[in-house]
């Protein structure tokens, strides 16, 4: 329990009641319940994303700044948001919409110390290309959609580091013993990271199947929903909980290992963090 004002409240109602509150961000929520529709249907086009994203300068900005990057531009300077999405392509578009709503919409929002936000951005970032060579090795499900919803996986610790040096002890115990840190959340605050980003997650209108995908990705793969599990396996591979995975998953993010490296530092660097 903590005292606010001299009453006792209880952390978890505390944590939840953060995640309700969270109704205002730099993305107008409108903006984003349309961005996160377009990015999460496979078949959406460039001109739909075009016609949602143009509102937002921030990300307007930064995806022509990234068309014009070295690893982009062709020599001709591009100036209008259509000729840079069409350089940068739809697929890299829709990641790096993704990556810039996470760092500038969310954890921004939440002045985050910059440790914490570069420790769960490279967290977050590694997870999604994991998953992603997941979804493509395996062909299960759409790469880029298991790309999108592992960037937003662990958005309920946003929460959680609001509380601190108090959380920032967890998060180092459950590294330095490989455990799980959601066991550590619920004894020390009743909720762990999962409840609390589901409920950001309603919060924000995120489509239906990031929403079950943040609530359920610690639990153990079962076989039943595979872009679940694709979170799931990428996620404990990237937290050196590779023992639980099935062997065919676990070898295929072994052989792609490297790839999964380069391709993290390549969007780091491009989108910045
Ligand atoms: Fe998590
Ligand atoms: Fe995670």
């Amino acid at each position: 329990m903590i005292r606010d004002g001299g009453k006792p409240r209880n952390l978890r109602e505390e944590a939840l009641e953060r995640a309700r509150v969270a109704k205002t961000l730099p993305v107008p929520t409108s903006v984003m319940k349309r961005v996160f529709r377009i990015i999460a249907d496979a078949d959406s086009s460039l001109a739909q994303l075009h016609g949602v994203v143009k509102y937002d300068q921030a990300i307007s900005a930064k995806i022509i700044s990234i068309a014009n990057s070295a690893y982009y531009c062709r020599g001709t300077s591009i100036a209008s948001l259509e000729k840079a999405m069409i350089t940068v392509g739809l697929k890299e578009t829709k990641r790096i919409i993704v990556c810039m709503v996470f760092l500038q919409g969310i954890m921004t929002r939440w002045k985050l110390r910059r440790d914490d936000v570069t420790a769960l951005w490279k967290h977050s970032l590694t997870v999604a290309h994991a998953a992603k060579a997941l979804a493509e090795k395996l062909a299960m499900e759409d790469p880029e959609e298991a790309f999108t919803i592992s960037i937003l996986h662990d958005v309920g610790k946003v929460i959680f580091y609001g509380f601190g040096d108090r959380y920032r002890a967890l998060v180092d115990d459950a590294s330095l013993l490989r455990q799980d840190i959601c066991d550590f959340e619920r004894i020390e605050y009743g909720i762990d990271h999962q409840e609390v980003g589901h409920e950001l997650s309603i919060v924000w209108g995120f489509p239906e199947e990031f929403s079950d995908a943040i609530l359920a990705h610690h639990n153990p793969h079962d076989g039943e929903t595979p872009i679940i599990d694709i979170v799931r396996d990428a996620d404990a591979f990237v937290c050196g909980r590779e023992g639980s995975l099935p062997e065919r998953e676990r070898a295929v993010l072994q052989n792609e290992k490297d790839w999964i490296t380069v391709e993290t530092e390549r969007i780091r660097q491009l989108v910045g963090v």
